[in-house]
């Protein structure tokens, strides 16, 4: 057995600038320096979409390690002063905690982690959104990984012909069940189809077992209790050699689906595909968006990254999701637009009733 590389990606958003829009350089600069500062890390990149902060880091660690999530940990608390002396917006929202306490999993920020023997060439892509929850990835895994109408590799590679095996967690039960497609394909989309509550955990290649992807699902609404903002969750896929190639695991963004979060963590709104440089929602604080980095792993090093939806191949998918979102918008305070009352991150539902409490008649 060969050494083993495990890619950890963790997220937070400890301050705004302006508003909920992209994050001050001040803090970049801070992260990038403590993470290159660091021995436990054979290299990092940081990104950022939105007003997000994505620390990406590979290490033989393993998953679940203390000190990388200590050193994240550290990271986002040291970015938080940087925030918190330029009054960045909301600065230090997603650290629940007030110390650290072994792992950061529950504690605020989104991590998505994978461990694996490194291939002869080892192509990752991870994704980035804001603005939207995790379960903005089931439709994309659905299809990269178990609709041949979208990856072609599912019909004519011998080696990927078997399927996939996805791990599909129950946010609210705290419980995980796996799916073997294509077989049960039906059976899973009952539950993945419901992406408020159902999220694709783990992607395996069948016949060998390999980790092929993974996704953040923290709910930090779930875990404080009160709005603390949306989740905007990260998800690590590795492609070609029987993964789906790079050109199927993009292709699910050409045509922008409609995901939670948007203005007030409390619309639907399209998710659209953006560079880097486009990474910074405006339009009602949005529309929702994501990113797509490539890496090429040479022993735990990040070749890269290749920014893949700076490509105009999207630009089409962008004019879709503009075209889509002034639609939403149209709606305005109605549902679907606005999210269903279970779903809202902010209402004023309890104030308004206890307001019209006498005035509600009984029917008979
Ligand atoms: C959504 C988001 C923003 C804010 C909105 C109001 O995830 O971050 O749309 O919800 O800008 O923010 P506050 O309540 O902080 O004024
Ligand atoms: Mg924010
Ligand atoms: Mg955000």
């Amino acid at each position: 057995m060969g050494k083993k590389i495990t890619v950890t990606v963790i997220k937070a958003d400890v301050g705004g600038c302006v508003g909920h829009s992209s994050v001050h350089s001040a803090l970049i600069e801070k992260a990038q320096g403590m993470l290159k500062g660091s021995s436990l890390l054979i290299d990092s990149y940081v990104a950022h979409v939105g007003d997000d902060i994505n620390l990406i880091m590979t290490h033989e660690l393993g998953r679940n390690n203390g000190e990388i999530h200590q050193l994240a940990w550290d990271t986002f608390v040291a970015c938080t002063e940087i925030a918190k002396k330029l009054k960045l917006y909301g600065a230090g929202q997603d650290l629940l905690a007030d110390a650290f306490s072994g792992n950061i999993k529950g504690l605020g920020p989104g991590v998505a982690e994978m461990e694996f023997e490194e291939r002869k060439s080892e192509p990752i892509i991870i994704f980035m959104a804001d603005k939207t929850e995790p379960g903005a990835w089931n439709l994309p895994l659905y299809k990269i990984f178990a609709d041949p109408f979208n990856t072609a590799g599912l019909v004519i590679d011998p080696s990927m012909h078997d399927g996939f095996i996805f791990e599909v967690r129950d946010l609210i039960e705290n419980t995980r069940v796996n799916f073997s497609a294509p077989e049960e394909i039906y059976d899973m989309l009952v539950f993945i189809g419901a992406p408020g509550r159902y999220c694709i955990k783990r992607v395996f290649h069948k016949k060998t077992g390999e980790i092929a992807a993974v996704s953040s699902t923290q709910r930090l609404n779930l875990m404080a209790g009160r709005y603390v903002g949306k989740d905007d969750p990260v998800c690590i896929v590795r492609c070609q050699s029987g993964m789906p190639a790079v050109g199927e695991v993009l292709e699910p963004f050409t045509k922008p689906h409609l995901v939670s979060g948007w203005m007030r963590g409390s619309h639907s709104g399209p998710l659209m595909p953006v560079s880097m440089q486009q990474a910074t929602p405006s339009r009602f604080d949005g529309p929702p968006r994501v990113v797509a980095l490539g890496f090429q792993l040479a022993e735990g090093k990040l070749i890269g990254p290749q920014d893949f939806f700076a490509d105009p191949a999207f630009d089409q998918a962008r004019q879709m999701a503009n075209e889509i979102a002034s639609y939403m918008r149209s709606l305005g305070p109605f549902e679907p637009h606005r999210l269903h009352l279970d779903e809202m991150e902010y209402t004023t539902m309890p104030q308004v009733l206890k307001k019209l409490k006498d005035r509600f008649e009984k029917l008979r």
